[in-house]
């Protein structure tokens, strides 16, 4: 039998707590962690588009406080440390779309900080949209507070597409031309979005998929460190950062997904938490997968070919 230790919340940041999960304010949370002592902040915000935990504000004033929670951010991160902020959308009430990485890009450019990847969030499923095509990506913008940062290529390394291939010419001719640990995973990834069949889905209506944060946390942190989520949600980046042993702070205003964040984090320490492994591929319905395949009273098919995206099927 698997023996396991039982893990305590700490209610206020603790820099001994393994986790620290924190009722209130995000800029609470951030004012009471000290200077430089984060290795990655990793989050993603309210969209301010109504979502039932926020509170619609004009844009101006939206940009404003997320100039606020990204200006503590910073504060707190060490000299070698990364910030990434997932964002998608915002979608003004006449249907005008802002994409808030541009917004997000200026403030974190005003505050010193370099961008290293736009990195490219695809999945396949949500709102099928009637006047603008349906949004099947989101972005994470990673930063870094210096040149000097931590990056852990080989963690996070994936299969090569044609491992055997061999250089045909030169010095190396003969030899395999792949790197035997693996390729690095680009900055394009097909990763499903937590939808009702997702195993990991709770009450919350927009939660982190573990793995999403999972790459980042193997990428830009070592065992042992201090990853902060400031719009922790029902704790899936902090769930991500234990299971790779490292600690995890995170705050929101809703005691119902601090709960849930919490039950998960007991999952996590027994072993239990039901999650999507990093790295299992996307599934894509066999030839005999009868939910697959087109009624025939529903007639031929008379659109164009839907479009194959490093093997995965994209409609
Ligand atoms: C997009 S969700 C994040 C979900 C999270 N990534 C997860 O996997 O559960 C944004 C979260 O921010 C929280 N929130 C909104 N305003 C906040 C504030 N001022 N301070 C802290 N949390 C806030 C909401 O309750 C919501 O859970």
């Amino acid at each position: 039998m698997v023996k396991t230790v039982p893990i305590a919340i700490a209610r206020q940041f603790d820099e001994r707590s393994q986790v620290s999960l924190f009722l209130g304010d995000r800029l609470g949370l951030l004012r009471s962690i000290p200077k430089a002592s984060t290795r990655l902040v990793v989050t993603s915000p309210p969209y301010n588009i109504g979502k039932r935990y926020e509170k619609r504000l004009q844009f101006e004033d939206y940009l404003k406080q997320q100039e606020k929670t990204l200006s503590e951010s910073a504060r707190i991160l060490a000299q070698d440390g990364s910030l990434c902020w997932q964002t998608g959308n915002h979608i003004a009430q006449d249907g005008e779309i802002f994409p808030l990485d541009v917004y997000i890009y200026r403030i974190c450019k005003e505050l010193g900080l370099k961008l290293r990847n736009r990195i490219v969030w695809c999945f396949e499923h949500g709102l099928h949209c009637k006047n603008r095509l349906s949004g099947r990506y989101e972005t994470i913008l990673w930063f870094t507070k210096s040149d000097k940062y931590v990056f852990n290529l080989d963690a996070i390394r994936v299969p090569q597409k044609y491992p055997g291939k061999k250089y045909f010419k030169g010095p190396k001719v003969g030899q395999y031309s792949c790197n035997p640990l693996g390729k690095n995973p680009g900055d394009v990834w097909i990763i499903p979005n937590v939808k009702h069949n997702h195993i990991e889905k709770t009450v919350h209506p927009c939660q982190f998929p573990i793995e999403l944060i999972e790459r980042l946390v193997l990428a830009l942190t070592n065992p042992g460190d201090l990853i902060v989520d400031p719009y922790v949600g029902v704790g899936s980046a902090a769930c991500a950062a234990l299971v790779h042993k490292r600690r995890a702070a995170g705050s929101d205003l809703s005691a119902e997904y601090l709960k849930i964040a919490a039950d998960r984090i007991e999952m996590v320490a027994k072993g239990v938490l039901p999650r999507r492994p990093l790295g299992k591929e996307v599934y894509v319905p066999g030839p005999n997968d009868k939910i697959a395949q087109r009624p025939a009273e529903l007639g031929l098919f008379s659109g164009r070919r839907r479009i194959v995206l490093e093997g995965q099927l994209f409609a």
